[in-house]
């Protein structure tokens, strides 16, 4: 949520900030902002909606050049989306600049005290304080590291701040408690930005801020201390994808590329995790095998798409290892009280590792006691850094809004850490891990193979582009996947659509069944629980007797299913456990296709950011 970059170097500090801003822009598009240090002041530039408004700003008022900049692009929090509200902000003299992500929360009261004092604010954003505060400590300490020390001492809340000073032009300052912040070290230049996409063009060096942490960049430095200035705690890594990752490489949206993409990141993900006998080998797993024997209940917590990973899990670690799990809403989880102890393991899952519910649940759940561990897709971010063991997915990065190669690759790691949990308490022999482990593998010729088929489904998806709503139906881990599905549509078509366990029709949903009304269902395989399977074909029968239309996704060779589906979607035959991941792939095709025919930017739908680092 809101992106951030910084620059100190010999380049055009506008065009990298610029450059790194387009990266950036999945996390807010609510309006950008530029500021560059130049000709001993401080030149700005910023403007409501995205930033192609800024960039035809800068062609029509152009800024002077400069070598140290900072650039932000916004998702609104503390007041609309406005020019006046958008970042950067200064102070009344204009000689301090500043970028923010997250919430001050005790805001009002340091602006009522700004207000006293004399100082004149312009915007309704708490982060317009923060250049006041950094301006006043300027004047005392002279020295804009020091400066910021000072201001964060003073903040509540989850915040990255970026700042230059006009009377230390060749300094560029950030810090962050809660939400994240990475230093590029380049050669003779260095970076800030919210994520490493914003300069893996240029370097692919990284250097990961701990919490509670302020960084000085200077050209040929990097300075890290606590907010106390003490030493700090920092991780040097190597980031293990270039640039032409982050680019839409011949796709006409990243969601596109991303659904492409998702043979590869299944695979990349099974990667290195599996040894030439078929065992599991999840080394990199900190918890010791002890802990996760006397395991006695797993709680997963995520938000959004992963919690529907969490849905799915529940089922595979169950079924695998016999342990209690619970799957919970992480902003729903920390409010309730939950029952924790040190025998709960807790499993947090996300893509970006920087959601803040998610953050929030797991070091409540870490206060308890509980050893939590982090499926995550972005190394070095927070949720992984702040739990007891990572699982790393392999997916890549993944820049369109709605998740979708991530979801397919926290399966993955579901299923691999839920057979490992077999595997170290002996629920699971040897060979029954190995036919699963060998089922994974080749899951991503199938889904390969579901992608080749989907025409049909984008065919059909653009005759739906006027309807107002569409259900999806699904039993056992078919569930999840409805939810998922209507989640898609929702996120990207702005459309109505509701998932709901097919047993529930009758209890109300069915009420909603009209003439028309397209209702997608997700089939259960018709070998291993055919019962399931049998009872969502008479749901198909009841739902279609009362005129819906139906979209019915089965597995190849299911026939019994052919008299009721008005559009019918093959889907390889996979164990019914790992069914999700073949059963998802047209569901986010049908809504990724549904919002362009419906005229919506599928990689920035309204509203929405990706990384939600504000609760
Ligand atoms: C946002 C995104 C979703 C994502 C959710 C959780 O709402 O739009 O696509 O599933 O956050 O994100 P995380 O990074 O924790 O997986």
């Amino acid at each position: 949520m809101c992106g951030i970059v910084g620059y100190v170097g010999g380049q055009s500090a506008l065009d990298v900030v610029v450059t790194g801003l387009k990266r950036l822009e999945y996390r807010g598009y609510d309006s950008a902002g530029v500021a560059v240090l130049s000709d001993g002041g401080i030149a700005a530039a910023k403007k409501a909606g995205k930033l192609v408004n800024l960039e035809k700003e800068l062609v029509d008022r152009p800024l002077p050049g400069g070598s140290v900049g900072i650039g932000h692009t916004r998702w609104a929090t503390h007041g609309g989306p406005t020019d006046a509200n958008a970042h950067p902000h200064l102070d009344n003299a204009g000689r301090v600049a500043v970028v923010h992500n997250g919430i001050i929360e005790n805001f009002a009261a340091l602006r009522e005290e700004l207000v006293e004092r004399g100082h004149t604010l312009l915007s309704e954003t708490d982060t317009e304080t923060v250049a006041h505060l950094l301006a006043e400590e300027f004047s005392s300490v002279g020295d804009l590291a020091e400066a910021m020390r000072l201001v964060c001492r003073r903040l509540d809340g989850a915040f990255t701040l970026v700042a230059v000073h006009a009377d230390q032009p060749d300094v560029v300052v950030g810090a962050r408690r809660n939400s994240p912040l990475v230093v590029g070290v380049g050669e003779g230049e260095n970076f800030l930005a919210s994520d490493v996409s914003a300069f893996i063009a240029h370097t692919r060096s990284a250097i990961e801020l701990g919490q509670d942490q302020v960084v000085e960049l200077t050209r040929d430095g990097v300075t890290v201390t606590d907010f106390d200035g003490g030493p700090a705690d920092v991780r040097a890594y190597h980031v293990d994808w270039d640039a032409s990752a982050a680019e839409k490489g011949g796709y006409a949206s990243f969601m596109l590329k991303e659904i492409a993409e998702q043979p590869k990141a299944v695979a990349d993900t099974l990667l290195g995790r599996i040894d030439a006998a078929g065992r599991l080998t999840l080394d990199e797993l900190r918890i010791p095998a002890t802990v996760l024997r006397e395991a006695d209940k797993v709680v997963v917590v995520a938000c959004g798409t992963a919690f529907h990973a969490g849905l799915i899990a529940k089922y595979a670690i169950e079924h695998w290892t016999r342990i209690p799990c619970e799957v919970e809403l992480a902003s729903e989880f920390r409010y309730r009280d939950p029952i924790l102890n040190r025998r709960t393991l807790v499993i947090a899952i996300s893509q970006s590792g920087e959601t803040m519910d998610t953050l929030m649940a797991l070091r409540h759940a870490r206060e308890q006691g509980a050893k939590v561990l982090a499926v995550c897709n972005t190394n070095g971010s927070t949720i992984p850094r702040e739990s007891d063991a990572v699982l790393y997915t392999h997916a890549g990065p993944e820049v369109a809004v709605a998740s979708t190669k991530a979801f397919l690759t926290q399966l993955v790691a579901c299923y691999l850490l839920a057979l490992y949990l077999g595997q170290v308490r002996g629920t699971q022999w040897g060979d029954e891990i190995n036919a699963v482990v060998r089922d994974l593998a080749r899951i991503g010729d199938d889904v390969e193979r579901v992608l080749e088929t989907m025409e049909p489904v984008r065919a059909l998806a653009r005759t739906l582009a006027d309807k107002d709503t569409v259900l999806f139906l699904g039993r056992h881990v078919g569930h999840p996947v409805a939810l998922e599905g209507a989640l898609k549509l929702k996120e990207l078509a702005y459309m109505h659509a509701e998932g709901f366990a097919a047993g529930e029709l009758k209890h109300g949903p069915i009420a909603l069944i009209e003439e028309g009304l397209p209702v997608v269902v997700v089939v259960p395989s018709p070998r291993g629980r055919s019962v399931l399977h049998d009872k969502i074909v008479s749901n198909i029968q009841e739902i279609r007797a009362r005129g819906a239309r139906t979209i019915v996704i089965a597995e190849e060779g299911d026939e019994a299913v052919v008299p009721y589906a008005d559009h019918l979607v093959r889907i390889p035959a996979t164990p019914t456990l790992l069914q999700p991941l073949v059963a998802t792939v047209p569901l986010q095709v049908f809504a990724c296709e549904l919002a362009t025919a419906r005229g919506n930017e599928v990689d920035q739908p309204r509203n929405l950011a990706k990384s939600v680092t504000v609760e």
